[in-house]
């Protein structure tokens, strides 16, 4: 497209006060507000523009997690806004529709800056998402939900302890930065767009009466048909979206969210119904990468636990990349959490949880411990969550040039150098 349309927004990352906890206010840290970002959307092929204004005290960066944007662009940590600056990316989105998020980057201080508030949704549309007759009435039948784990003071402030031996983990889940609210909803099909926006913890997801839902997308978007669950685990970074049958609620019936047993978001009918959805056994098409295709293979061990994480034996420094790959050639990635397995972690129960991220791709999920992944894991992903032991191959493609990022998305381990750099050329 020549003359694609433009977009243009703007994020201020800033402080604020939050009332996190009813009548109680916080000091958090938003975009254009107090806590958390505006939902930003695009549709494919249209030219993307993002003013990000520093107001901190503080230098940041935004990543943009889940797109596919050219290295420059990424706001990984190379694309350091020093305090009272402004950085403005440029980029075309030609992805399948998805939900992402953005979020700081920043070598260090990443966990920090998202714990006080920093984050936000990005949605991206494209013809065939459009064309599913999928609930997309913004805030009505198809709602954002990012969910936070947080710990706090009595005085409301928040406490990030970063004592923990794995991250900070919260006691108290925020739901788009407020603890359980309600939204009212139509009796019909609601949708759903969940991410876990925690530190460190990963969180289940499920309905307080046992209802059965759909999952319909994974982190990059609409999956090949709707896989039916009654719980869905997502870890810190993942996302999926999910579609829940309410047709049957009547006026001010309820049913909440929760997340990790937590009754997190309660959702009331008003009785009205905004959309003629009916469960169909196909979405979209998903072209499957094959392994005859494979030109080179890699793999990646995520070691340690606390502050003594690595992988391959490394922490991420900002002068050395551990590889040079090609744009459009076919890569097999084996990643294994050897913590806890090797060097006497096992004793220390059990070893460590990882998430291993990529950014400048979307990639496919070939195995998950020798065996196929479940079918939420059968879609595009960008993240992926590994138990102790556990091993998972991808097969990775990328189209666009730079440097790019891949790390643990827990993000006290992302700080403490789980984490390292590689060239697409
Ligand atoms: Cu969500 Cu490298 O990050
Ligand atoms: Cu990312
Ligand atoms: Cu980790």
């Amino acid at each position: 497209n020549p003359d694609p349309t433009v977009a243009e927004y703007t994020l201020t990352a800033d402080y604020g006060t939050t009332e996190i906890i009813k009548g109680i206010s916080t000091d958090t840290l938003g975009y254009n507000g107090n806590i958390l970002g505006p939902t930003i959307r695009s549709k494919n092929g249209e030219k993307i523009i993002i003013h990000v204004n520093n107001n901190l005290e503080d230098s940041t960066t935004v990543h943009w997690h889940g797109l596919i944007v050219p290295g420059e662009m990424d706001g990984g940590p190379h694309q350091i806004i020093k305090e009272g600056e402004s950085w403005s990316p440029e980029f075309v989105l030609e992805q399948p529709a998805l939900t992402a998020w953005y979020h700081p980057h920043l070598m260090g201080e990443t966990a920090t800056q998202v714990y006080q508030g920093l984050g936000g949704l990005w949605i991206h549309d494209d013809d065939i998402s459009a064309s599913l007759g999928l609930p997309e009435q913004y805030g009505v039948d198809d709602i954002p939900v990012i969910v936070q784990d947080r710990a706090f003071y009595k005085d409301g402030s928040l406490y990030y302890n970063s004592n923990m031996m794995e991250g900070a983990v919260g006691n108290i889940i925020m739901i788009n930065g407020a603890v359980a609210p309600y939204t009212e909803v139509p009796s019909s099909w609601i949708r759903l767009r969940l991410l876990n926006g925690s530190n460190a913890a990963q969180h289940e997801i499920n309905f307080s009466d046992g209802r059965k839902f759909y999952q319909i997308a994974s982190d990059g978007g609409l999956m090949e048909y709707p896989v039916e669950m009654s719980s869905i685990k997502l870890a810190p970074g993942e996302r999926a979206e999910i579609l829940v049958d309410l047709q049957s609620m009547a006026e001010a019936d309820s049913v909440s969210l929760m997340v990790s047993n937590i009754k997190s978001l309660e959702l009331i009918s008003d009785g009205t119904s905004t959309n003629e959805y009916v469960l169909t056994d196909h979405l979209v098409d998903i072209e499957k990468w094959s392994t005859d295709d494979i030109v080179n293979e890699r793999s990646f061990d995520l070691e340690g636990m606390a502050h003594m994480v690595s992988i391959n034996g490394e922490r991420f420094d900002m002068d050395s990349l551990s590889f040079t790959l090609s744009t459009d050639t076919l890569e097999k990635w084996t990643v294994s959490n050897v913590s806890g397995s090797s060097g006497g972690m096992g004793m220390m129960g059990g070893g460590t949880e990882h998430s291993f991220h990529v950014h400048g791709l979307q990639f496919q999920v070939i195995s998950r411990d020798g065996t196929l992944p479940p079918e939420g894991e059968r879609g595009w992903k960008d993240t992926v969550f590994l138990k102790p032991g556990e091993t998972v191959e991808i097969l990775v493609k990328f189209t666009l040039e730079g440097i790019f990022m891949y790390h643990c998305h827990n993000l006290e381990h992302e700080d403490a150098g789980m984490m390292g750099q590689f060239q697409v050329v």
